[in-house]
């Protein structure tokens, strides 16, 4: 791959959707998702096969895969908590099962209820089921920067989840920042105590926008050799067990910062701002990125 050509992982309909107040229907997921493939993303997540009871949003995620279409070399992609999502997830033609946990131990009990180790051990058969299988598999890392109940998180404790997921058998972790929280100095010290051991390849960074430092903090991820960012689709997003943290970097901001420095995406940005204008307008919000409301005034 060139060093110029960045990967966006388009989260909005998962990160987002997920902290909607009202949950929409499996038709109107998979319209946004073929708008977003039209757009000319590659890798777009379509939702979760968690428990309707802690995050009802994702309900109807099996639905939402059966109505999307996308050609070959784009991939939809799906979080599974455990086997019984994973069972539910191999049904489908997802391209990429994403496990997630924590560096925080607090984080993790509270948003998959069980510790860290736990958690890796119940990864364990998903990862290895999901790859027999010939899926991809993504390892997300929440709180890599700041925890909403344990404050700050060593980077040592980020490597060393990092690690065991990649033990494990994940091609790709994601690093989030999940709280928004994070400045340039702290991805750096991250980033330092996590490419030595891992390199760059295998690492994106996904930063949440709560503290208005995603693009800088994206910038420092591009200094540093990062070249898959996780963003969303007018800013949706958050996460249900993360207490006031607002939503991820919006796509259309990411997007104006790499054509500007001279990244290739593939990404259609008026495209992008189009729909991020209207999945505000359907839920009725303000449009969090400043790109998005500059592009449709
Ligand atoms: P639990 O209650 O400990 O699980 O939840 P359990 O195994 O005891 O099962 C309890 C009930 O849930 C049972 O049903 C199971 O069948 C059912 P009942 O017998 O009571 O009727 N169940 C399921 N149903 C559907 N799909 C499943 C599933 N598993 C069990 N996969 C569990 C544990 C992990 C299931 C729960 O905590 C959960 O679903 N958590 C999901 C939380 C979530 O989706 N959070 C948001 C995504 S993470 C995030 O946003 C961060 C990220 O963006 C990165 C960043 O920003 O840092 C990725
Ligand atoms: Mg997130």
């Amino acid at each position: 791959m060139n060093d110029n050509q960045v990967t966006l992982v388009e989260v909005g309909l998962r990160d987002g959707l997920q902290n909607e107040k009202t949950p929409l229907s499996p038709q109107q997921r998979a319209d946004w998702f073929n708008a977003l493939v039209a757009a000319g993303h590659r890798r777009i997540e379509a939702g979760s096969f968690v428990s309707p009871k802690w995050v009802p949003q994702m309900a109807g995620t099996d639905e939402v895969m059966a109505l999307i279409q996308r050609p070959a070399g784009v991939w939809a992609e799906v979080l599974v908590p455990n086997e019984k999502g994973l069972d539910a997830a191999l049904k489908t033609s997802a391209e990429v099962m994403a496990v997630f946990t924590a560096a925080s131990e607090s984080f993790n009990q509270k948003n998959i209820n069980c510790s860290i180790d736990e958690s890796l051990e119940r990864f364990r058969p998903v990862i290895a089921r999901a790859k027999a299988d010939g899926r991809k598999v993504r390892g997300y890392v929440s709180c890599v920067v700041g925890c909403p109940y344990e404050g700050s998180i060593e980077p040592a404790q980020v490597a060393r989840v990092t690690r065991e997921l990649l033990a494990l058998g994940a091609d790709e972790i994601s690093l989030g920042d999940t709280i928004g929280v994070a400045r340039p100095r702290e991805i750096h010290a991250l980033l330092d105590a996590i490419i030595p051991e891992t390199g760059t390849e295998r690492l994106a960074l996904h930063c949440h926008d709560t503290y208005g430092q995603a693009i800088a903090n994206i910038t420092a991820g591009l200094e540093r050799g990062i070249r898959i960012f996780d963003s969303a689709v007018a800013g949706l997003g958050g996460c249900p067990y993360a207490k006031g943290a607002t939503g991820n970097v919006a796509t259309e901001d990411v997007l104006y910062l790499l054509q500007g420095q001279g990244f290739e995406t593939g990404v259609d940005l008026n495209r992008v701002a189009a729909l991020g204008a209207e999945i505000c307008r359907v839920l009725g919000r303000e449009n969090p990125s400043r790109v998005g409301k500059a592009l449709t005034a």
